[in-house]
This record gives structure tokens, sequence and C-alpha cells, in this order.
């Protein structure tokens, strides 16, 4: 029966018995975090064989110790370019975090500008960002942290609102970008239709340097490994559009080996790689080839890599089930929730209804089990409707996750009964 279906005689019941259960999880002094998506220690556990490998040589005599190579080792861009579904010719390999290449494209973009004029962002007045949300935080935070005004677009289960972004960038020249995760998008684990990548690719804009950031952070990261999200290849969409230079592709193997020391990669255009390559040269001497080479002989080719996501399929399937059939079980009859089920990436995103996000997760805290904090997936931290929560269900063991999923329930049941009863 749907909590809207209940008279108050029934909700106040259902009030009392929900007090009394949320009053015996505080008793158990639980101690569960279901807030940020990091690898489980049994996932970075499969990674731990690369750290026995010793090579130095690259295949072409290169002493991996030593400096040099700017843009990553022959066969690390051939690797990353396999993996970012990318020519080699325009995979530039960085260092160990993709966030950090994302930060510094903003920063390369603000102080120098970006193609075809260089016109610093810094000497263009107010710069605008594009937001799709519900999204990522940290994505929010680089292009706050520059001062951007940053538009929220809401997202749709097939990318972001396009007719919304279309008549956006066509009528306004401040706006020089657009956070995007195209497959299994953080926190609804959507994946773009090949209708909104070609859009994105296409879409006349009133600025001449818009840029799409294209966070491809989960491309291999399915839960099921038979039924892979597949997604157009967005640099090759821009090419046949007219847009060659559009996109700043980013990547990493941080949810594969090791977060904060897998390997991270760049592609864009081919104007735009040189013209990276030639901003970073006074930056950098090179990156850490020795994890290049580790990468590269723990997996060999692509297919080493697409059966080591299969052992983290593995672990992390399991508990997205958990958590999903708990959701249904628990609330699938009450209206008084929405959420998301991925087929692959980190998240799983809730909505309470409006007024109750911040609410359930404090009230999910005191009771021992942190959640991400409710707005964290709005720019600014303001969701204005107070109503999304992020779950990433990676990090527990099931059995701690399932405890930690039957008590956010509980606390979405109790927050929703009261306010069902306030406004009665
Ligand atoms: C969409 C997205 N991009 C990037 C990152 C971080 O990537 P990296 O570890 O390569 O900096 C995350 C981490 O959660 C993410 O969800």
């Amino acid at each position: 029966m749907q909590l809207k279906e209940m008279d108050t005689a029934q909700l106040q019941a259902l009030k009392i018995d929900l007090q009394k259960q949320y009053a015996d999880y505080q008793k158990m002094g639980l101690k569960l975090n279901m807030s940020r998506g990091k690898p489980c220690q049994e996932q970075l556990d499969l990674a731990m064989p690369m750290l026995d490998i010793k090579e130095t040589r690259a295949a072409d005599g290169t002493d991996a110790r030593n400096y040099g190579v700017l843009d990553g080792l022959p066969e690390a861009k051939a690797f990353m370019a396999a993996f970012m579904s990318v020519p080699e010719e325009n995979v530039i390999v960085f260092g160990n975090s993709s966030l950090n290449i994302m930060y510094d494209t903003v920063m390369r973009a603000y102080v120098f500008g970006v193609l075809p004029n260089n016109t610093p962002w810094k000497d263009q007045g107010k710069i605008k960002f594009l937001c799709p949300v519900p999204g990522y935080d940290r994505h929010f935070g680089v292009t706050e942290a520059f001062g951007f005004e940053l538009i929220e677009v809401p997202m749709t289960e097939n990318g972001p609102d396009m007719a919304t972004v279309e008549s956006l960038v066509a009528s306004d020249a401040q706006i020089k970008g657009i956070w995007c995760v195209p497959k299994y998008s953080n926190p609804q684990g959507y994946v773009y239709s090949d209708e909104t990548v070609r859009r994105l690719a296409a879409m006349p804009t009133a600025a001449d340097d818009f840029r799409v950031f294209w966070d491809n952070a989960y491309c291999v990261h399915h839960l099921d490994m038979d039924k892979p999200a597949q997604i157009l290849d967005f640099l090759a969409e821009c090419a046949a559009a007219g847009n060659p230079e559009r996109p700043f592709i980013f990547g990493s193997t941080s949810k594969i080996t090791f977060p904060g020391a897998g390997l991270a990669a760049f592609a864009a255009g081919e104007q735009t790689v040189n013209y990276v390559k030639k901003l970073m040269a006074s930056q950098t001497i090179g990156y850490d080839k020795l994890n290049q080479l580790r990468h590269i002989k723990f997996f060999g080719n692509i297919d080493g890599l697409l059966a080591h996501m299969a052992k983290h399929a593995a672990i992390l399937q399991p508990k997205f089930a958990m958590v999903a059939d708990t959701l249904q079980r628990e609330l699938g009859d009450l209206g008084c929730a929405e959420w998301t089920n991925p087929q692959g990436g980190y998240f799983m995103s809730f909505n309470t209804w409006p007024g109750l996000a911040k609410k359930v997760v404090a009230m999910c805290k005191e009771a021992g089990v942190e959640l991400t904090g409710a707005g964290a997936t709005y720019p600014h931290g303001i969701d204005k409707e107070d109503k999304n929560i992020r779950i990433a269900p990676s990090m527990p063991s099931l059995e701690d996750l399932r405890q930690a999923a039957e008590l956010f329930c509980l606390c979405v049941k109790l927050a929703s009964v009261e306010k069902l009863l306030t406004e009665k």
C-alpha cells in the first residue's frame, strides 16, 4: 500500500513501529560507510601482483627509470588508446589521476586559452559552465574553484537534457564547457544515447572555444561483462560534425588497479593534443614511466584489462544487487522514493520526496551509517529540492551493506511518514 493512501491512524501506528526499529538500530552501535565510491579491499587485492613487476625497459629500449618521454611510452599510449577507444596519436598519458588532468585542463584554458584563438578564459569576463545534475561533486568543485558560474542542466536516462543544452550554448558565448560522464554516469549510472552523443558533437555554440569535458571514468566498469554498455566514439562524432577540437576526453585506471596509483590519460583532437603537449613541456619532463610499464606488463593488452574487470564485476555486482533488492523490497510499494538500477559504474542515485534528503542522511548518520552528504550531487552542494542522495555500494562488505541498506530504507520510511503526518 502506498504511504499516501494511508489514513492518519495507520500512519501513526506505522510511525511508532518504525521509531522502535530505529531505536533498536541506534543501540547496535553500527559504524558503516556508503559515502564515497572507493574500491573495497578485495578489489584492491586483485592488482597486488602488479607491484611485483620490476620492468624498466620499454619496447623501444627506453630506460623507464630515467627522465623523458613527455606524453607517455608508446606502449602506454597504445594501451590507453585502446582503453579509451581513441586513436593512439590522440592520446597523452599523464600521471596518476584524471581529476588532476581535468583541473589542469581548466587551468590551461583559464590561463592560456584554447584553440582556435587561445584567448585565456580569465580575460573573457564571467565564464559559465554547464553542470548536468545530479552529477559528480568533484567536477563541480573544479569549476567552482575558478569562480565560474555553474548552470544546472537536468539529466535524463539518455544523458543531459539536450534541448536545454543546445539552447543555452547557442545563445551565450560565456558558456565555455559542459561536464559529461557518458557511460554509467555518477551518480545515476545512466548511459548517453547515440542521439545525445551526436547532438553534443554537432550542436552550434556561440563560443568558438566551447569544450565538452568527456570524463569516461567508467568506460569498462560493467556489472555484467556479458552486457557492456556501448557509447558512440565521441572524438569521431565531433570530427564528423566539423568540431574536431571540441572534445576533452579523460580516463584512468584508478578503479581498475589502484586509486591514486593508476594511469590517467587525456585524448583530444590532433591540434589540441599538440597544443597541450607544447604547454605541458614547461610543466614536467615526463610522468611515471615505471608505473606505465607495470600496467602494460600486468594487463598485456585491453583483453587482459577486460578479464581483470570481470573480477571486479564479480565483487561489485552482488553488492549492487543487494542494495537494489533491499530498496525494492522495503520501498517498492510505498510510493515515497525512486532510484536508479545501474548496469555499471560505482553509484546509484536515490530521490526521496522533496525536503527529506538531508533529514534521511542525518538520521542514517545518527544510527551509524555514513552516506554522501545530501546536496553533494549539485553545484555548490545545494540541492534546491533537497531530495537526491548518492548511494555508493562498493566499499562495505555484503553483510554490512545489507544492514546499511535496511537502515537507510527505514530512515526513508520514517522521514516520509513524519512528513505526511505533519502535512495532514
Ligand atoms: C566521474 C568520475 N571522474 C573521475 C573520478 C576520479 O578519477 P581519478 O581517480 O582518475 O582522479 C571519479 C571518482 O570517483 C569519478 O566518479
